[in-house]
Parts: C-alpha cells; sequence; structure tokens
C-alpha cells in the first residue's frame, strides 16, 4: 500500500524519526517487516522469536485475522465519533470488559488511550470520591511515562523528569523477598511473616501520611519490569484491608499483568482480591490498536453522578481501538487463551527452574502464568546483580545481542532477563527460546566469581 523499498525504512527513519527512550545518535532499531503467531521477520527475512509479546503486549500473538477484520469493519463503519457520543462498539467494549473484572464488580468502564492514562484518570477518580489528594505508590514500580504517571512511578525512569511532575505521591517498599531489606538475616522466615512486614511497612507509612489525606493505593498486582515481583500470599488481602480501614481507594495497575498474562484475566484473581479499580491497557487489544481503560465500582463512579468528571480527550473512547478490544476478549474467550496461558505456567517454570540449576549465574528465576524473570548475578552467595542499579553492563549488552543474533527477541531490564512471550506461545516454542538462552548464558557464566 506505501511504497517505500525495504533497504530504505532504516536509513528514512534515521534522517526523520525522534525516538522514545532513546539518545538520538545510539538507536540501532530491527527494521520491522511483518509479524505471525510468535514471530517477527526483520526485512533481510531473517526471523525472531518474540519473548517480549513486543513491549509485553501483544497477548493473542501476531497477525490475528479476527481482530484484524473487526478494525477494518469498524474503520468502514464508522471511524471516529466524539467522546461524548455513545456508539455500538462502545457499549459493547464496555460491557466486555466489565464483564471479566472480578466477579463483574467493576461495571462502569472509563476508555483512555493507554497506560499512563488510565492511571491518571484513576488518580483522578480516587481523589474526587475520596476528597483527599495523597497517592501512594511503590518504589519498584512503572505507571507510565505521562507526568501524572511519572509521578506515581517509583522506578528512576521518573528521575530525569523531578522535580516538577505531580504533586501528592508518596512511595513504599515492595514485598520483594530475594532482596528484601527487612529481612537479610532471616530470609527463610515463613510466607505469612514476610508478608506481614510489608504490610505493617505500608500501614506505618499511612500513619505517618495521615490516612485522612490519602485518596489512593496505587500498586502493580504483580510488578512488570521491576521484577515480576509475585506478592506473597495475604499481601493483596491486607492491602485491600488496609484501604478498607483508612477509606482509601484500591487501585490496581493490571497494564502489563491483566489480560491473562498471569493465567488469569487479571492477577488479582489468583488472591481473590477486588480492588476498587483496575487500570488496563496492553493486552486489552492486544496492542493491535491503542488503548487503556480503567474499570471502577458502581460507587467510584457515582461520586461524579451530579458533579462534572473534568477530564477527557480527543480520541477517548475510539471505534476502531474498542473494536480491537472486542475482538480481542472474544477471541481470549474462544480461543481459550487464559486457560493456556495458566497450562503453560508450570511449563514456563519448570523451564526457568531447569536454566536457574544450569548456570551460575541465574541469581533468582520467578514466574507466575507467562510473566517470568531471571535475576542474574556475579555471586550467588552476595547476591550482586550481573548490572548495577538502573544500569547495565557489557555482559548483559552481551547476553542480549547474542539473543538477538540468534532470533530471539527478549527485553533486559538491568540484570534481569524478561520472559513475556504472547500467550498462544506452545512448549516447543518456548524450549526454542530457551536454547538460545541456554547458550548466551555462557556470557554471564564467565563473570561470576
Ligand atoms: C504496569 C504498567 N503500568 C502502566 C504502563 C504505561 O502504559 P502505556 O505505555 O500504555 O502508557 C505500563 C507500560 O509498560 C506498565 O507496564
Amino acid at each position: 500500500m506505501f511504497d517505500l523499498p525495504d533497504d530504505e525504512i532504516l536509513p528514512l527513519s534515521k534522517e526523520h524519526v525522534f525516538w522514545t527512550w532513546s539518545a538520538q545518535a545510539r538507536v540501532n532499531p530491527i527494521p520491522l517487516q511483518r509479524a505471525e503467531g510468535v514471530y517477527f521477520w526483520d526485512t533481510t527475512g531473517k526471523r525472531y522469536l518474540d519473548f517480549n509479546a513486543m513491549t509485553m503486549c501483544v497477548n493473542i500473538g501476531h497477525g490475528n485475522r479476527r481482530v484484524i477484520e473487526a478494525m477494518q469493519a469498524q474503520a468502514a463503519e464508522l471511524p471516529y465519533a466524539a467522546p461524548g457520543m455513545a456508539t455500538r462498539i462502545r457499549a459493547l467494549a464496555s460491557r466486555a470488559v466489565a464483564g471479566i473484572t472480578p466477579g463483574g464488580a467493576l461495571s462502569k468502564v472509563l476508555f483512555t488511550l493507554g497506560g499512563a492514562d488510565a492511571n491518571e484518570n484513576a488518580v483522578k477518580l480516587a481523589r474526587g470520591y475520596t476528597g483527599r489528594f495523597k497517592v501512594l505508590t511503590r518504589y519498584r514500580s512503572y505507571h507510565g511515562a505521562t507526568a501524572g504517571a511519572m509521578a506515581l512511578t517509583g522506578d528512576p525512569r521518573r528521575l530525569a523528569w523531578e522535580p516538577g511532575l505531580m504533586p501528592g505521591v508518596v512511595h513504599f517498599l515492595d514485598p520483594y523477598r530475594y532482596r528484601s531489606t527487612f529481612h537479610r538475616t532471616n530470609p527463610d522466615l515463613p510466607e505469612a511473616e514476610f508478608s506481614q512486614d510489608y504490610l505493617n511497612h505500608l500501614e506505618e507509612i499511612i500513619q505517618y501520611e495521615g490516612p485522612e489525606t490519602i485518596a489512593a493505593v496505587l500498586m502493580e498486582s504483580v510488578t512488570g519490569t521491576n521484577g515480576v515481583l509475585i506478592p506473597p500470599d495475604g499481601y493483596l488481602a491486607g492491602v485491600r484491608a488496609l484501604c478498607d480501614q483508612y477509606g482509601i481507594v484500591m487501585i490496581a495497575d493490571e497494564v502489563m499483568s491483566g489480560f491473562g498474562r498471569t493465567g488469569k484475566w487479571f492477577a488479582v484473581d489468583h488472591w481473590q482480591v477486588v480492588p476498587d479499580i483496575i487500570t488496563m491497557a496492553k493486552g486489552l487489544t492486544s496492542a493491535y490498536a491503542p488503548l487503556g481503560a480503567v474499570a471502577m465500582k458502581p460507587g467510584i463512579a457515582a461520586a461524579f453522578d451530579e458533579r462534572v468528571f473534568e477530564s477527557g480527550l480527543t480520541y477517548t473512547s475510539h471505534p476502531v481501538s474498542l473494536a480491537a478490544a472486542v475482538a480481542n476478549i472474544q477471541v481470549m474467550k474462544d480461543e481459550r487463551i487464559v486457560e493456556h496461558a495458566a497450562e503453560m505456567g508450570p511449563v514456563l517454570n519448570r523451564m526457568l527452574k531447569d536454566l536457574g540449576e544450569a548456570h551460575p549465574s541465574v541469581g533468582e528465576v520467578r514466574s507466575i502464568g507467562l510473566f517470568g524473570i531471571l535475576e542474574l548475578v556475579r555471586n550467588r552467595e552476595t547476591k550482586e546483580p550481573m548490572a548495577p542499579w538502573n544500569s547495565s553492563s557489557p555482559e548483559m549488552v552481551a547476553l542480549r545481542r547474542a539473543c538477538q543474533e540468534n532470533g530471539l527477541f527478549l527485553y533486559t531490564h538491568w540484570h534481569t532477563v524478561l520472559i513475556i512471550p504472547p500467550l498462544i506461545i506452545d512448549e516447543p516454542q518456548l524450549q526454542e527460546g530457551f536454547a538460545v538462552l541456554d547458550a548466551a548464558l555462557k556470557i554471564t557464566d564467565k563473570a561470576v566469581q
């Protein structure tokens, strides 16, 4: 449709494109040609196995015809509607999203353009509902790159833009067992005690900040890029109880952990916890079109029955994105993709553990569903990471390069390797990727002291 020879894509892009998250002179993008299932191909015809679902988002896999055709049909019927209008696809999309929230309890849905503005809108809703201002989020978190979402983010990605971000955010510590600040001398304590220590920590912060000033606690149900941190049993229920006790809105950021990633529709479903608000994006359309959503309990929405919700964007509820969401959710149901992710969970976990046992540079592995991570270390005893905090290292760069050269696309974050493939991946395809990883880990093994 658009005329540009394959070999001109990269030079023309380098001439005109300004890249996000990049030093402009140092970008080296893969010139992408097409994608299908769990694979994509560059313009030289080289095939890559996609172990990151592109940006942890193509949950149903690449090239799904049903979603593409639904978008095409919607574009032909009605490509755009003003945000204040009711459309068939908006009615269907909001019902579809409400229907997959825990017990259908979050029955009001606000559509956004992605995850960052989903979180910002969730905070506005919580502030309006409670009449309070502060928001508590965790240090090991990423909640998006707009100013408000950057403020919510606990990890160092916010540092480049401070000060000047949204005020009122207070961070607290995550229950991160492998590197728990509180438990260096007693790492083997029972899970319930470990969980309670972090709940006590949160409650202490609530007290110091003044419960009457806190609108929301916002957290990734399972932390994504900051470590695939799976909450210990009792933790999310404990946070729920603290929120109830102090009249605080509980917001679960399921932008990465939602839509089957953990083997349930939402990660909170593993612990039967019902937040007041769930934010989502990525897997909502499997990234076939940009879309986020804020699903909320009707009581939250009712705070705006008579008061105007002073927010909205031109592309709110874009019909083509909504068509992608409705078709994507239908595909996930019809093809039992969440169930498949749940079945593949133990398979991935076993492969991670095997890799961990075979390679001295693997300090710990964690996974839930098709959401996995390897923590690479220079020393298993001291747990010294293979790359320093908020940085990289020659070994991590070489590992990622070796994977890519051998046709495995994955995401490394500091000293970790994330495994977040499309949810349709099968066991032989996982094995194919793990064989490449197995060979590449020899690079980091050499750095072990
Ligand atoms: C947990 C989480 N929240 C929010 C976001 C931001 O989403 P978006 O990039 O669509 O704004 C991301 C993106 O990676 C995420 O992982």
